[in-house]
C-alpha cells in the first residue's frame, strides 16, 4: 500500500515508525514530517493544515490510505475531502470531530445520554456566564468552546479569576471565534487518566490507558504545555475502571454520535477524572495524544496499520489487538524557554546508536541541516521512549539515554512517571513476564 501520514510531531513519528513496520506498507510518505520521520518515510513539504495541498498530493501519488495525526485538519474536514476524492483515510469526519472541536457539543451530548461529566453551563453572554460563576463556589473551570491550541481552559482558584477568564474569552476575544462561547463547569477532584479506543462508527475497541504530564516543570509545577512526558498503562485504570469507562462513557458516545448522523470513526481519546464516584469525562480529543501515542505504539504487539484500516472500514467487530504488558515511559526534551519563547536552530548530538530493542527516540521539532547536522526546530523536540519490566525500569532506561544526548539548549522534566513509580512499581514487578522485551510490532 501507498500510505501518507499527516503531521510533523512525535506522535506522527511514532505512527510512521509503527506503520513502516507493517508488511502491508509499501511506500510511506509524511507531510510535512521532521528529521526523525525522514528515517521511516519520504517527507513532503505540505503543511498538515493545507487540505487542498494534501488532497492534491494524495490524488497525484495514488495514495491508498491517509492517516491524519493532528486535530486541526480533522476539524477542517480533511477526511471528508479525501473520501470525496475516493481516498480512504483514518480519522473522523468534520461532523464527528466536533467531539474535539466543540466542548459545548460534548457537554450537551453527555447531558442527553447520562454520560458522567462535570455539571456545566454554556454561554455566549458574558454577564450570564459571570452570574452563573457567582452562584457557585471556587475552584471552577472556564473553557473556550472551540480549538484553542491547548490554551482555552482556565481552572480558576477564585471566582474573580473565573470572571476574568469569562471576560477574556467573551469580551476581549482572547481566543477569537474559538472563544465566542464558553463552557463553565464544576471542578472535578481526583486523578486524571487518558483512555484510548478505536471506533468504527459502531464498535469501540479499547486500546490502552496513559497518563501525561502537562506542566513544564518537576513536581507538576509551572505553565501548561502540550505534554512533557507520558506513560502507559496508567496504574489508576484498573480493568474494572476500564470496563466502566467503556460502558458508561465510550459506548454511549459512539451510539449517540451515530444516532445524531455523525458516526465517529477514528481514535477516541477520552480525558478522564477518576473521582470518588467513578470515572467522569473531562474532554474528548479526536486523535491520538502527543506524547501518549509514543508510549502506546511501544506497547502494541500487533500490527497497527490493519487496525487503523479496520477502523475506517467499519469492521472492528471482528478485530483484536495484542499488547506487551510491560509499561512504557516517554520523556520530552524541549527547547529552553518552552512553552514560552524559545530559540530554534541549536545542534543536537549524541543520538547515534541510542535506538535499541526497548528504546526509541521519536523526533518532534527537528530538522536536518544541509550539511547533515540535526537541529532543533520546535518547542518539543525529542521524545525518549523506553519499555521496562517495571515502570521504574522504563523510566531509568529513558533517563540513561537522555544522559547520552548532547543538547545544552534543551531541558526535560526529571520526574516523568513519578506517580506510577511511587505507587505501582512493586505491583508491576510481580506481574512482569520472565521473557526478553520486544519493542513495537514484530518486523517482517
Ligand atoms: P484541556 O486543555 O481541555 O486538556 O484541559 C486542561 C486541564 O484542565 C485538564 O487536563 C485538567 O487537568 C483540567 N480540567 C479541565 N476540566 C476540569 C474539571 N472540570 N475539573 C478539574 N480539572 C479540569
Ligand atoms: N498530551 C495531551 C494531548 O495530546 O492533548
Amino acid at each position: 500500500m501507498r500510505i501518507l501520514v499527516v503531521g510533523s510531531g512525535g506522535r506522527e513519528h511514532a505512527l510512521c515508525w509503527a506503520i513502516a513496520a507493517s508488511p502491508l506498507c509499501g511506500t510511506l510518505y509524511c507531510a510535512p514530517g521532521n528529521a526523525g520521520i525522514a528515517q521511516e518515510a519520504e517527507c513532503v513539504a505540505i503543511g498538515a493544515e493545507d487540505v487542498e495541498g494534501l488532497v492534491g498530493f494524495a490524488r497525484e501519488q495514488a495514495i491508498d490510505y491517509v492517516v491524519v495525526g493532528p486535530e486541526a485538519p480533522l476539524v477542517a474536514g480533511l477526511v471528508d475531502r479525501l473520501n470525496a476524492a475516493g481516498i480512504k483515510a483514518f480519522g473522523p469526519s468534520a461532523a464527528a470531530a466536533v467531539l474535539e472541536g466543540s466542548k459545548g457539543f460534548v457537554k450537551d451530548l453527555c447531558a442527553a445520554h447520562g454520560i458522567p461529566t462535570a455539571a456545566y453551563g454554556r454561554f455566549t453572554d458574558p454577564e450570564e456566564a459571570k452570574a452563573f460563576v457567582r452562584a457557585r463556589a471556587a475552584p471552577i473551570v472556564v473553557k473556550a468552546d472551540g480549538l484553542a491550541a491547548g490554551k482555552g481552559v482556565v481552572v480558576a482558584e477564585t471566582l474573580e479569576a473565573a470572571e476574568a477568564a469569562v471576560d477574556a474569552a467573551l469580551t476581549e476575544g482572547a481566543f477569537g471565534a474559538a472563544g465566542a462561547e464558553v463552557v463553565v463547569e464544576e471542578f472535578l477532584e481526583g486523578e486524571e487518566a487518558s483512555f484510548f479506543a478505536l471506533v468504527d462508527g459502531e464498535t469501540a475497541l479499547p486500546l490502552a490507558s496513559a497518563q501525561d504530564h502537562k506542566r513544564a516543570f518537576d513536581g507538576d509545577t509551572g505553565p501548561n504545555t502540550g505534554g512533557m512526558g507520558a506513560y502507559s498503562p496508567a496504574p489508576v485504570m484498573t480493568p474494572e475502571l476500564e470496563a466502566r469507562v467503556m460502558a458508561e462513557i465510550v459506548a454511549p458516545t459512539v451510539a449517540a454520535m451515530t444516532a445524531a448522523g455523525r458516526p465517529y470513526k477514528g481514535v477516541l481519546y477520552a480525558g478522564l477524572m477518576i473521582t470518588a464516584e467513578g470515572p467522569k469525562l473531562i474532554e474528548y480529543n479526536a486523535r491520538f495524544g502527543d506524547p501518549e501515542c509514543q508510549v502506546l505504539v511501544m506497547r502494541l504487539m500487533s500490527d497497527l496499520l490493519p487496525a487503523l484500516i479496520a477502523t475506517s472500514d467499519g469492521v472492528l467487530k471482528s478485530f483484536d489487538l495484542r499488547w506487551y504488558p510491560e509499561p512504557a515511559v516517554t520523556v520530552v526534551l524541549a527547547a529552553e524557554g518552552y512553552p514560552g519563547p524559545y530559540e530554534k536552530g541549536s545542534e543536537i548530538k549524541g543520538l547515534e546508536g541510542l535506538d535499541e530493542e526497548d528504546l526509541v527516540v521519536f523526533h518532534a521539532g527537528t530538522k536536518r541541516a544541509a550539511d547533515g547536522r540535526l537541529l532543533a526546530a520546535g518547542g518539543r523536540v525529542l521524545n525518549v521512549t523506553a519499555l521496562g519490566t517495571t515502570v521504574a525500569e522504563a523510566q531509568a532506561r529513558a533517563y540513561a539515554a537522555i544522559e547520552r544526548i548532547d543538547w545544552p539548549e534543551g531541558f526535560c522534566r526529571r520526574d516523568i512517571a513519578w506517580r506510577a513509580v511511587a505507587r505501582d512499581g512493586e505491583a508491576m514487578r510481580d506481574t512482569a513476564l520472565p521473557r526478553p522485551l520486544r519493542r513495537g510490532p514484530e518486523r517482517p
